[in-house]
């Protein structure tokens, strides 16, 4: 026998998801898998009093990075849970503030990695063969057809500085074109294929035909790469920076390529960049010979946007369906999958000594049954999830009364079990909900 749960505003059927700024159909798509079916997908991005009225009602946001979720956005969404942003940064939204309100923010770290080392490896070949001058020059009808310069890539050492996700899928695939790989990281890293982990970033400059940086932006990373770094590099190098832009000092690079130091460059990253496609972009490494600039496009393919859609939408499905807060970066993660048996309550609160006690003297009191609670808190925020049977709607009041409470939830049981491939018709019935 089911049991009656308490008047829901959060029920799947009540809860609606605006998307921002064209984002890939997988993400509505995965969405629509889960059940939630109020999914508006807009192509255009929203600036800060348009986005606060598109909010009305809204409880799942998803933007890139032109629609800005400020305080202010955040202060006035009153409806909103969750906010995904279908990128790798996080800058678009004000964390802090969303953590301070219950509102969890997910992103997509991953999802592009193979691009930026796919174009990576491109612009290898490139600088080796001399592509882009010559190209160049062919298409302004020059004829450099030679062999000066040109070399293959094969047994050349290519050192690749942060060896995470970009890095080491970077070298696989250096290393299936031949190459020696030798990287230096200041985590222990697990090495793939046959690639060599050296002691210090000024060994790697040494040995290396090209250097590649993969590093994160961080106050040890900005300007690791200047004049001094540059001259312990080998004459004739080249380095790639498909990182972030400040991790190479410019000015100083200019100065290496004029002076013939390095053979030339591939930059994607810079330390301004255009905030859009009609701000004029300008770069001291611009008008130089072999140097590929490009307008940070390493990840920006078809198919990471694709694996972005989907990465986001599982996270904030994960959330509204089972109150899992894994992937977030300004909450307390808890990976949790979906109890498909009883009610889960998810309650976001001010930490404070005896939060928990007072929660479970509450059910108690209530005549509820918990069975099962997880919780987890950063200081700043109090993170628990409970799966309990009997919550009537007087034990939700209670809670939402308690002084430290922010914010809480009721995810229901899933009342239509998804049908298996070719399910016989019976095997989709699920619980009945009051
Ligand atoms: P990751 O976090 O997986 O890897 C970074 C690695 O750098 C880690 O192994 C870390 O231990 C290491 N590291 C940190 N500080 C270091 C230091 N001082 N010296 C040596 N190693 C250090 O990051 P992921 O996903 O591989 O991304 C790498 C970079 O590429 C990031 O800056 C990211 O923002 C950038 N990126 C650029 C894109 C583009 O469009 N051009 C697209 C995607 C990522």
């Amino acid at each position: 026998m089911s049991e009656p749960t308490p008047p829901n505003e959060h029920a799947k059927a009540n809860l609606k998801v605006l998307l921002l700024e064209g984002i890939a159909d997988t993400a509505t798509d995965a969405f629509k898998d889960a059940g939630f079916h109020a999914v508006e997908n807009r192509a255009a991005g929203l600036d800060e009093d348009d986005l606060i009225e598109a909010l009305d009602g809204v409880h799942v946001l998803g933007v890139r990075s032109r629609s800005k979720v400020t305080k202010k956005v955040l202060s006035k969404a009153k409806s909103l849970l969750s906010v995904g942003c279908f990128s790798v940064g996080t800058n678009q939204v004000a964390l802090e503030e969303a953590r301070l309100r219950g509102v969890p923010v997910f992103n997509a770290p991953f999802s592009n990695t193979r691009s930026v080392a796919e174009l990576t490896i491109a612009e290898i070949i490139m600088l080796y063969r001399r592509i882009l001058p010559r190209a160049m020059a062919a298409n302004a009808g020059g004829w450099h057809k030679s062999a000066i310069g040109s070399h293959e890539v094969r047994d050349k050492t290519l050192g690749i500085v942060g060896y995470g996700n970009v890095g080491s899928q970077l070298a696989v695939l250096a290393e299936a074109l031949n190459m020696h790989v030798v990287f230096f990281d200041i985590a222990d890293k697990l090495r793939h294929g046959s690639s060599r982990s050296l002691g210090s970033l000024d060994e790697l400059l040494a040995v290396s035909d090209v250097v590649s940086l993969h590093v994160p932006q961080t106050p040890e990373t900005q300007g690791m790469i200047g004049a001094r770094e540059l001259s312990l590099m080998k004459h004739g190098a080249f380095l790639i920076n498909n990182s972030r832009g400040k991790v190479v000092d410019i000015d100083a690079l200019r100065d290496a390529l004029v002076a013939s130091h390095l053979a030339g460059a591939a930059v994607d990253v810079f330390p301004s960049e255009p905030s859009s496609s009609k701000e004029r972009f300008a770069s001291p490494l611009q008008n130089l010979d072999n140097v590929i600039l490009t307008p940070h496009i390493g990840g920006s393919t078809g198919e990471a946007q694709d694996r972005i859609g989907q990465e986001v939408a599982r996270k904030l499905v994960g959330f509204l369906d089972a109150g899992s807060t894994h992937g977030a970066v300004n909450f307390p993660e808890l990976m949790l999958a979906r109890d498909r048996g009883s009610l889960r309550f998810v309650h976001i609160h001010v930490p404070a000594p005896g939060v928990l006690r007072r929660i479970s003297e509450s059910f108690d009191r209530a005549g509820a049954r918990i069975v099962a609670q997880h919780f987890h808190t950063d200081g700043k925020i109090g993170y628990a999830v409970i799966d309990a049977e009997g919550v009537t709607p007087a034990l939700i009041e209670d809670m939402q009364r308690q002084p430290s409470t922010l914010r809480t939830r009721i995810v229901e049981p899933d009342v239509v079990a998804k049908p298996p491939a070719a399910a016989a018709p019976e095997a989709s019935e699920g619980r009945a909900v009051a």
